[in-house]
């Protein structure tokens, strides 16, 4: 028997899991599955902007050869720009790596830090790519609360009385995956109060950041925190809906100096695999440069404005559900009322609704919700097929008990 290595353990995703398996045995045999999970536009339509496809189709030549290692000067010069305008305090183009993605420099970053057994704090619920990069660094993922009493912002008491002398690290997800809640100035500067206190390093995933709703403004936590080492995360998949280019990136910024090594343990994990896919860096400084087509989405008319709204007026016609709505992103993390359902087993939940509606949601436990009583909808099919999808959730609902 050939065994997995140990580190995989605790490794889990109910996005593209056993839920996942199920779902494409369904569709081989011809089922028509209502895929709610993952948060990949390009799969209901959405297309990529002009200004991205003009970048990709007049530069092709020149993304030939392996590039820098840390990315294209071009494309992290266009980055170090964006970050200064959202307030980032002396950031330089080197302080910039791209990646294959978010989720490749989530991993590169976790492994250059965590010994075994060195604690991080993560929010729970929260997108499981930060809890499982921690483990397979060895490191061990420790659970903060994110209060749906409070629009889902983190506790933070909770978060202080689960900080012990292995903790390195915070993780803030800002807009959130899965609660698509956006943090005050006030919360984030009592998260940066915290990691003064006990001198932790700041990991703020801000991938969701132009994809705000109803007039709310988002802050960079690294804006607040000069002082602080912070490693702010972000991307083109979701902002400029190309998933599939895999191109993201991680600005370096605040106390520079007390990190060199680890910094250098940073600079040795993106040489191993020696440049970030060269194709995707030609169109970040167009794609950074327009807003135009983001915000076409997110405003009143647009998709996904509409998609939530859609999904908005039907669940609240379910009795049992009740759910803060979004401010961000294209999420919703819906809480059932278990005393009514008897819910016990949020997988369960998941598989019945699958097997029943062959709606595939994914169940809160898949994003460490410690409760079985959440599930999250992933809001990017048009708006009616939505309306239609949680009307048929409400419908299956009416006599479901576990
Ligand atoms: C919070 C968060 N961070 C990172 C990612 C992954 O981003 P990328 O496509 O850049 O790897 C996702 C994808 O859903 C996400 O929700």
């Amino acid at each position: 028997m050939l065994n997995r290595a140990k580190k995989l353990e605790h490794v889990h995703s109910d996005i593209r899991g056993p839920l996942y398996t199920e779902s494409q045995r369904m569709i081989k045999e011809g089922i028509s599955v209502l895929r709610l999970n993952t948060g990949n536009p390009a799969t209901f339509g959405f297309k990529m902007p002009d200004s991205v496809r003009n970048a990709l189709l007049n530069n092709a030549d020149k993304a030939v050869g392996y590039c820098d290692l840390k990315g294209m000067p071009e494309a992290r010069r266009a980055i170090c720009e964006y970050h200064k305008s959202k307030g980032i305090q002396d950031i330089t183009p080197d302080d910039i790596y791209i990646g294959n993605g978010v989720s490749e420099l989530v991993s590169m970053a976790l492994t250059a830090l965590l010994n075994d057994g060195d604690e991080i704090l993560i929010p729970s619920p929260s997108y499981s790519l930060w809890t499982n990069s921690a483990y397979i660094a060895g490191g061990k993922p420790v659970f903060y609360t994110c209060d749906e009493q409070s629009d889902w912002f983190p506790d933070i008491d909770d978060m202080r009385s689960k900080i012990t002398s292995r903790t390195r690290a915070v993780v803030i997800i800002n807009p959130n995956n899965p609660t698509g809640a956006v943090y005050p100035k006030e919360v984030l500067e009592q998260i940066i109060d915290l990691a003064r206190e006990h001198d932790l390093i700041i990991f703020s995933d801000e991938i969701y950041d132009r994809l705000l709703m109803d007039g709310v403004e988002h802050i960079s936590t690294a804006s607040l925190a000069p002082d602080r080492l912070v490693i702010t995360m972000n991307g083109l998949s979701k902002s400029h809906v190309i998933c599939g280019f895999r191109c993201g990136w991680m600005v370096i910024s605040g106390a520079k100096g007390k990190a060199d090594d680890y910094l250098e343990g940073i600079f040795q994990m993106a040489a191993m695999r020696l440049c970030s896919n060269a194709l995707t860096q030609l169109v970040i400084p167009a794609a950074l440069d327009d807003f135009a087509s983001t915000k076409a989405m997110v405003s009143p008319g647009g998709r996904l404005y509409e998609q939530r709204e859609a999904t908005m007026r039907e669940l609240e016609k379910i009795e049992g559900i009740s759910c803060v709505k979004n401010k961000a992103a294209f999420y919703v993390f819906p809480k059932l009322d278990v005393k009514k359902f008897n819910i016990t087993d949020d997988k369960k939940f998941a598989f019945d609704l699958l097997h029943e509606k062959h709606i595939f949601i994914v169940p809160g436990s898949g994003f460490d919700f410690p409760t079985p009583d959440h599930f999250r909808i992933v809001m990017l099919p048009e708006p009616e097929e939505l309306a239609k999808a949680v009307a048929d959730i409400g419908d299956f609902l009416k006599d479901y008990r576990q």
